[in-house]
């Protein structure tokens, strides 16, 4: 029998992780070769946790997290999305999990060109069944990230940190319950950084959305309960944090 995501959603009991990876590897062939991008990857997160993934450029951090959202497959290993393994589900299964539970910012934005910022936040709310107008809902979200003026931009018509903001919004609009952020705030001023994090304190706060974001960003990594770090496609072990101040989340 298939597994709907209506029973992952009914299935959360406590002690289950929201997202867990284990042994997760990955290989590419470049020429004639294959090159190991990931090595055996583990992670636990919890539900409602924020994690920042961090490390050197070219560590691994894209790909892990294309894996556990879903949108790539690992050579070997597995991902678990409350206890339940998206690695064996078959294609439609899991693009319904993807819409229903998973909220997905790209480093590369991947915007659709022909339609509006607001059409673009739209896109996902016409997948399955949203409560709401999917127009109001583009339009506050749009208005959140100060975005409120732009609404009938094309991408095109639309600054690289604005293009990053209508990208924000589109992953919070069906309110899924794992957001996936790959430098959502790279392209932005210290302001509108600050707003993309605010959304996520409040967001936090309302929902007890999990987000795990990988970021080069300081304050990013600063505003997280922890920061896993990824180096040559490996967990590195845990450092302990400089003391700083606690923000309240
Ligand atoms: N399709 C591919 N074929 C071959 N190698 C790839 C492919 N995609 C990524 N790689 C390699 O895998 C490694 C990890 O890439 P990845 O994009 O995951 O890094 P990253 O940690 O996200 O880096 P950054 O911080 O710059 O975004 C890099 O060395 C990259 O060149
Ligand atoms: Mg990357």
């Amino acid at each position: 029998m298939e597994t709907t995501e209506n029973q992952i959603a009914a299935q959360s009991p406590a002690g289950v992780a929201a997202l867990e990876a284990i042994d997760v590897r990955k290989s590419l062939p470049l020429g004639r070769e294959r090159i190991d991008i990931l090595n055996g990857v583990n992670l636990r997160i919890n539900h409602g946790e924020f994690v920042a993934i961090v490390g050197p450029s070219g560590s691994g951090k894209s790909t892990l997290l294309g894996i556990i959202a879903g949108l790539d497959s690992p050579t070997s290993g597995r991902v678990l999305l409350d206890g339940i393994d998206i690695t064996r589900m078959g294609e439609s299964q899991l693009a319904s999990v993807r819409n229903n539970k998973i909220g997905m910012v790209y480093q590369a934005f991947n915007l659709i060109p022909t339609l509006t910022a607001q059409e673009n936040v739209e896109i996902p709310l016409y997948v399955g069944k949203h409560p709401g107008k999917p127009s109001d809902r583009a339009q506050e979200l749009l208005r959140m990230v100060g975005l409120g003026h732009r609404l009938r931009n094309r991408p095109t018509q639309l600054s690289g940190g604005e293009q990053q903001r209508v990208a924000v919004a589109r992953a919070l609009a069906t309110q899924p319950a794992i957001v996936i952020m790959d430098e959502p705030t790279g392209n932005l001023d210290q302001r509108n950084s600050e707003n993309v994090l605010q959304m996520i304190r409040d967001l936090r706060a309302a929902t007890g959305t999990t987000f795990i974001i990988a970021t080069h960003d300081p304050n990013v990594a600063a505003a997280a309960d922890r920061s896993i770090r990824i180096i040559d496609g490996l967990v590195a072990p845990e450092e302990p944090r400089p003391e700083e101040p606690q923000t309240l989340a």
